[in-house]
C-alpha cells in the first residue's frame, strides 16, 4: 500500500511516499529556518504563505524521488492538526483536494500519532522488526513535551506533560537570551560542547506525576545570565533575584557553561522521569521522538539509563516531517473525506473517532 502523504502543521512543508506504513520511498521536507531566523520564532503568517508558494512543488518532488506516479497511489494523508491553524489549512486542503480530484481515500493524520509512529519508519530492505508493545514514548518537540502510553496503534494514554514550556520551547528561548540564534536546541548543543565547568541549574521533578515543567529552570537560567554579566557568583542556590540591567556580554566560555548546565538539567529530567514512567506502566519498549530526539546528549544517556529496547528515529524522522504522517495513516486507515483541520486536536481524539463512537463534528467539542 502507497500513501502520500503531506505535513504543513508549523514551518516545515514536507510531503513524502511510504510503502506499508514503513518503508519510506521519498520524505521531502522544505524547511523554512532562514526565513524565520531573523524574528527569533515561527512567524505563523510567514509560514502559511511559504506553504502555499511551494506546496505542489514539494509534492511533486515527492513523487518523482519515489519513482510513483498519482494513479501508483493507494491513498493521500495529511496532518490536521494540533498545529499553527493558517499553516495545517495548507496541506489539509491541498491533501483533501487532491484526493478528491482523483478519487483516492482521504485519511486525516493527527501530528502527535505521527511522531509516536516515526519510529516505524526504515530506508533498509529487509525491514527491521517493529517496536514492541505497550511503548511508552517521550514527545518532545518545540510545541509538545508528552509521556504516552502506546497500547496499540491507535490506542494511546497520556500519562504526564508539561505543565508550561515544552522542553524545544524553553532551548530556543534559552539560546535566544544567550545569543546563540534560532533555532536553539542545535545551537545550545553546539555551544555545550564548549563548556569547561557547566554551571548547576535547578530541575523540576514534580514527584508523584509524570508531568514536566521547564518554566522556573528559564528563569533560573536568566538570572545566571545577569548574574554572570555583573561578575557575581554564577551558582543559583541560595541567590535572589538579579537586578535587571546586564553590565557586560558574556564571554565564549560563559556562554558554553550556562548552555551546557541548561541542557543538563532538560535532559536529566527528561530521561530520569521516562525511565520512571515506562516503569510504572510496564513498557515493553520505549521511544523518544520530535524535534528535541536529535539531541546527541538525550541519545546518549537514554542509551544509558534505559534497559529496555530502545527507538531514537535518525533527524531526518524525529523534526517534522510528512513521512511519520504517512505511517500513522498506514497504521490508523481512518479515511474521513469530510473532516477539517483542527489547531488543538488532542490525540485521544484519534482513537474515539476511529472507534466509530463520535463523528468527525462531534469532537469538535472536545
Ligand atoms: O518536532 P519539531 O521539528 O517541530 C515541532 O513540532 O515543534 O521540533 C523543533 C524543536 C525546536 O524547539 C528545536 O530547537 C528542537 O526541536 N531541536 C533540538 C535539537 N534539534 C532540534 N533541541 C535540542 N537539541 C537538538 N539537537
Ligand atoms: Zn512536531
Amino acid at each position: 500500500m502507497l500513501i502520500l502523504a503531506i505535513e504543513t502543521s508549523c514551518d516545515e512543508t514536507s510531503c513524502a511516499v511510504v510503502q506499508d506504513g514503513r518503508l519510506v520511498r521519498s520524505n521531502v521536507v522544505a524547511s523554512q529556518i532562514d526565513l524565520h531566523a531573523p524574528y527569533g520564532g515561527v512567524v505563523p503568517e510567514i509560514a502559511s504563505r511559504r506553504h502555499v508558494e511551494i506546496i505542489t512543488l514539494v509534492a511533486r518532488q515527492a513523487l518523482d524521488v519515489a519513482g510513483a506516479r498519482i494513479q501508483d497511489l493507494d491513498a493521500i494523508a495529511a496532518t490536521r492538526g494540533p498545529g499553527l491553524a493558517g499553516a495545517l489549512l495548507v496541506g489539509f486542503s491541498f491533501g483533501r483536494g487532491l484526493a478528491q480530484a482523483r478519487g483516492l481515500p482521504f485519511i486525516p493524520v493527527n501530528h502527535l500519532e505521527g511522531h509516536l509512529h516515526s519510529v516505524w519508519l526504515t530506508r533498509d530492505e529487509p525491514m527491521p522488526p517493529e517496536p514492541k508493545l505497550p511503548l511508552m514514548a517521550l514527545i518532545v518537540s518545540g510545541g509538545h513535551t508528552e509521556l504516552v502510553l502506546m497500547n496499540a496503534h491507535g490506542d494511546y494514554i497520556r500519562v504526564g506533560r508539561t505543565l508550561d514550556d515544552a522542553a524545544g520551547e524553553a532551548f530556543d528561548k534559552v539560546a535566544r537570551l544567550l545569543g546563540l540564534g534560532y533555532p536553539g536546541g542545535p545551537a545550545i548543543q553546539a555551544a555545550a560542547a564548549a563548556a569547561s565547568s557547566p554551571v548547576t541549574l535547578p530541575r523540576a521533578w514534580l514527584r508523584g506525576t509524570h508531568d514536566f515543567s521547564f518554566s522556573g529552570l528559564k528563569t533560573a537560567t536568566l538570572h545566571v545570565v545577569a548574574r554572570t554579566a555583573r561578575g557575581e557568583a554564577a551558582d543559583v542556590r541560595g541567590a535572589g533575584p538579579p537586578s535587571a540591567d546586564l553590565s557586560r556580554e558574556l564571554t565564549g566560555t560563559e556562554v558554553a557553561n550556562i548552555a551546557a548546565g541548561f541542557q543538563e538539567s532538560v535532559v536529566d529530567v527528561l530521561v530520569v522521569k521516562t525511565m520512571r514512567a515506562a516503569e510504572q506502566y510496564g513498557a515493553r519498549s520505549i521511544a523518544v521522538v520530535g524535534g528535541v530526539a536529535a539531541n546527541r546528549l538525550l541519545r546518549e544517556r537514554m542509551e544509558g539509563a534505559c534497559a529496555l529496547p530502545l527507538y531514537i528515529s535518525p533527524p531526518e524522522f524525529s523534526t517534522d516531517n510528512a513521512a511519520m504522517i504517512a505511517a500513522a495513516a498506514y497504521f490508523a486507515r481512518a479515511v474521513q473525506p469530510d473532516c477539517d483541520i483542527k489547531p488543538n486536536l488532542p490525540l485521544a481524539a484519534s482513537r474515539l473517532v476511529r472507534a466509530g463512537r463520535r463523528t468527525p463534528n462531534q469532537d469538535a467539542s472536545s
